[in-house]
């Protein structure tokens, strides 16, 4: 039985690397995957049906089974802790998430905050810490914040490092590398074994062939 996948994509920085992948295992997508605004994308040659969403909800769609598998940062598995399977590290996107803020300055001893995308990474990682903090949920340019005066440090992904450095920010811990993994439902993952274990069969020596030459 050849039952049909979806894959919940992540729109932004991760989708080009993770359609690379796709292609290179030998799955044939076509040009309007790259460039579209529609948000499912039907591949009918290869039986996959893909949907397009922003990267932080691609592990609620898995874990509600719309969507069979997903490609899904650590960041967003370790934020969101979803009822989901990882199958394997993609080896792509690869950054970290960091504790950073304005040279120079010491946290505020009576009550510190934090500004980030990751409230509950962040929270674990001070409560680990013995630190008392006040976290401050925002939703983009984190960098903003102590330079602004709102908070006291961020925790945010570094990448490159440029956003840190073009904005006169430094790092002060680094907190746990990231990168993309293709994650499954648990119901999926029993009841498509074959198709899956076939895709993840095909990722495998690409993921290890991209990673060698890195
Ligand atoms: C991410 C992250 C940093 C930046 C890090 O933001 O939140 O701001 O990238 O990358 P760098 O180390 O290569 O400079 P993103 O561009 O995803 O946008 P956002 O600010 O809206 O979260």
């Amino acid at each position: 039985m050849n039952d049909m996948l979806t894959i919940a994509m992540p729109k932004g920085r991760i989708f080009e690397e993770a359609a690379d992948l796709l292609r290179d295992a030998g799955f044939r997508l076509p040009a309007e995957f790259d460039d579209s605004r529609k948000l499912i994308i039907e591949v009918e040659e290869e039986n996959f049906r893909f949907i397009l969403a922003k990267p932080m909800d691609v592990p609620t769609y898995v874990e509600h089974g719309v969507a069979d598998l997903g490609i899904a940062g650590k960041d967003v598995m370790l934020e969101e802790e979803r009822d989901v399977y990882e199958l394997l590290d993609l080896h792509i996107s690869a950054c970290y998430l960091a504790v950073a803020g304005l040279p120079h300055t010491e946290l505020n001893e009576i009550a510190p905050r934090i500004a980030t995308k990751y409230p509950n990474v962040a929270a674990a990682y001070f409560r680990e810490q013995g630190s008392q903090v006040e976290i401050i949920k925002l939703n983009g340019s984190i960098e903003l914040a102590p330079i602004i005066g709102l908070t006291d440090r961020i925790v945010d992904i570094v990448s490159t490092g440029k956003t840190l450095a073009e904005n006169g920010l430094i790092e002060y811990e680094r907190i746990v590398d990231i990168t993309s993994r293709l994650i499954v439902n648990p119901a999926s993952y029993r009841l498509k074994d074959r198709r899956i274990s076939e895709l993840v069969e095909r990722l495998q020596p690409v993921v290890k062939s991209k990673q060698s030459v890195k």
